[in-house]
């Protein structure tokens, strides 16, 4: 049985912040599409040069392009017993696609994280991520410890190009439009939970770390 944890929520709502604490706790191989894309644009490869448009205007990259790197990545021999995804699937057809290569005795759980506009434009634009591994900072709310300097490796720090007020709006709005259909899609299946993501990383981590796979939930998508 593999055990596939999504992480749900629109742009800052915390997914990268809970899914490598989530990982570690769980046991489980943190996969996200959206740094997937970052380290094939760091590489200079043909699919980090033909996402990076997209990115950079806040749009999806196309689904095809999406579905052939995410299922290279999970067929990866850490992924065999399960994977936590973060940023994946955005839209219908992709969940569709994960359904058809799941067996029916696969667990899904989707924990969909709740935070306002307001919060989200403000966790965005203050948002530095190491350009070495990937981890987060907040200009606020999670400063680091030496200035520009990533508390984990050391990394330097630097905002994403689409963590602008500008392409924020237009991510938001293509969330709304493509990606927060899958609420009632995976609703229906009965494998959604919504948590309140606006509180602290620890408190939402706990509930999280918790429903992350109830016993009996729902069925399988
Ligand atoms: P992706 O990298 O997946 O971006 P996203 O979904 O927009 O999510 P973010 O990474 O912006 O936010 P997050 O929820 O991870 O928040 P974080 O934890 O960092 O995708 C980028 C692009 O790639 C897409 O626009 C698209 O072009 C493409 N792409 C990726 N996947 C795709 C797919 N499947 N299909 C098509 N295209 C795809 O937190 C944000 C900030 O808030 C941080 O500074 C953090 O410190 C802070 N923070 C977090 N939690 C809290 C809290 N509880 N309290 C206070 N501050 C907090």
């Amino acid at each position: 049985m593999t055990r596939v944890l999504i992480l749900f929520g629109p742009p800052g709502a915390g997914k990268g912040t809970q899914a490598s604490r989530l990982s570690a706790a769980l046991a489980l191989p943190h996969v996200s599409t959206g740094d997937l894309f970052r380290e094939n644009r760091a590489k200079g490869t043909p699919l980090g040069k033909k996402a990076q448009t997209f990115m950079d205007a806040g749009q999806l990259v196309p689904d095809d392009v999406v579905l052939d790197m995410l299922f290279d990545r999970t067929s990866k021999s850490d992924c065999r017993e399960g994977y936590l995804l973060d940023g994946f699937p955005r839209t219908i057809p992709q969940a569709e696609a994960l359904s058809k290569r799941l067996a029916a005795t696969d667990r899904v759980s989707v924990l969909n994280l709740i935070v306002p506009d307001d919060v989200l434009l403000e966790r965005i634009t203050g948002r530095r991520s190491c350009k070495a591994c990937s981890n987060v900072h907040h200009v606020r709310t999670a400063p680091p410890k030496a200035p520009g300097r990533c508390d984990k490796c050391g990394g330097e720090l630097v905002q994403r190009t689409d963590d602008t007020t500008e392409v924020f709006g237009k991510r938001l709005s293509v969330y709304r439009q493509q990606t927060q259909p899958l609420e009632g899609w995976y609703g229906r299946a009965g494998n959604l939970v919504n948590v309140d993501g606006n509180r602290a990383p620890d408190v939402v981590f706990e509930e999280l770390r918790q429903k992350a796979f109830p016993e009996q939930r729902g069925g399988r998508v």
